[in-house]
């Protein structure tokens, strides 16, 4: 179990905390500030216990370069209106002029360092960019669940200079997801959607050891149906992973899981909002047509193996949601999860995004804000930005 910031005394510490403020911008304004609310609790009990705080996260990929549009101007205006007190965004990460405004920060008050990727050090993990970071401050806590699959200078370089703790968020994701795998309320359900087969090859074999059921959709059972040499005419699969898909199909043979694929699919000629389209058993996808969607019947066996879980985790749309009506597979078996009595865990951004355009989003148990991170942890790896942070002793009786 990790240290919490909870565990430890913050009065009048300078608190370098990193968030995962990766939240979608249009026209200069946050239009999802999700990531935003999600670690309010452990700002707010950092500020009410007198910390001095300084807030870093990452926003787009830079790549090392400044690039305007991904200043944090409008995070931190976001942020300073939920938090009902202003947070200042300085326009740099480190040097002379951030060290002056930390020192000025009083006990309570916070401020906003520039987008950390504009510095080159960061992505590379640079151990000069990342002392430079830790020595504004007297101790790190990490917040950033999303971001914590990355190995950087602020989600773990910086914890080789000053000590290293998990937020509130951190603890919340880690406590949940590693319950939902370790002692999960049985039957467990993965379903699993997207594009690319290639994304979630570890994640997939990883199911079929500790899931009971595994659902699988959108452009990645297409690349398992062609695999299994049925017609696909002009869909999207992965030529390059059939050998793989094979293995998985032969090692769901051999696991004690079940792994289903859709038995029918939406098929059309065109992928464009409102195109027409046909509902067709696998099998049966004729040259000039491509699978956009699951079909009615695979979305009721879904919905049905749904409904009679224990646990249920989810990553990927199981059809192009954003195109409608190629949403309705995705939908109907939100539907099932969302009444499921079942503990239900989604993650991972489109998914995310599909369940909030249904409205569904507040009957999910719990919404991870990883993505990446998400699988990552589903796939039993250790994550950096988790494996620096400071162990709790467990003191013996
Ligand atoms: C995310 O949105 O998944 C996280 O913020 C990580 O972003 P990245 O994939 O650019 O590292």
């Amino acid at each position: 179990m990790k240290l919490s910031v909870s565990d430890v005394e913050v009065k009048g510490k300078k608190v370098l905390l990193r968030v995962d403020f990766n939240v979608p911008l249009s026209g200069g304004q946050v239009v999802d500030d999700t990531r935003i609310r999600a670690v309010l609790p452990t700002i707010t009990d950092l500020l009410e216990r007198g910390a001095r705080l300084i807030l870093v996260s990452h926003l787009g990929r830079p790549r090392g370069e400044v690039q305007p549009e991904l200043r944090l101007d409008p995070v931190a205006d976001r942020l300073s209106e939920l938090l009902g007190q202003p947070v200042p965004k300085l326009d740099q990460v480190v040097g002379p002029e951030v060290q002056e405004a930390v020192n000025n920060l009083a006990n309570g008050e916070a401020l906003m360092l520039e987008n950390v990727r504009f510095e080159k050090g960061e992505e590379e993990n640079d151990p000069d960019f990342a002392r430079q970071l830790a020595q504004t401050a007297d101790l790190f806590v990490n917040d950033a669940f999303g971001t914590a699959h990355r190995a950087h200078a602020s989600t773990a370089g910086v914890a080789a200079y000053i000590p290293a703790v998990a937020g509130l968020l951190m603890i919340k994701e880690i406590e949940t997801l590693s319950r939902c795998l370790e002692q999960p309320a049985r039957p467990l359900v993965a379903i699993l959607g997207g594009a690319k087969v290639s994304d979630k090859l570890k994640v997939i074999h990883r199911f079929l050891k500790l899931a009971d059921t595994l659902l699988i959709g959108g452009g990645m059972a297409n690349t398992f149906l062609a695999a299994l040499d049925y017609p696909l005419g002009d869909s999207f699969y992965e030529q390059d992973l059939l050998i793989d898909a094979k293995n998985i199909l032969e090692a769901s043979d051999r696991s004690n899981c079940c792994l289903q694929l859709p038995v029918d699919l939406a098929v059309t000629r065109e992928l464009k909002p409102q195109s027409s389209f046909k509902i067709v058993p696998v099998g049966e996808v004729a040259e000039g047509w491509k699978a956009v969607d699951i079909g009615p019947e695979t979305a009721a066996i879904y919905g049905k193996v749904a409904a009679e879980a224990g646990t249920i985790l989810w990553n990927g749309p199981l059809g192009v949601f954003e195109t409608a009506p190629f949403h309705r597979g995705t939908e109907a078996v939100a539907r099932a999860v969302a009444k499921s009595e079942g503990f239900s865990i989604v993650g991972g951004g489109d998914i995310v995004a599909a369940l909030e355009s249904f409205g569904l989003a507040g009957q999910i148990s719990f919404i991870s804000t990883g993505g990446g991170a998400t699988l990552k942890f589903w796939e039993g790896e250790t994550l950096p930005g988790i494996a620096v942070l400071q162990d709790k002793q467990i003191k013996e009786e």
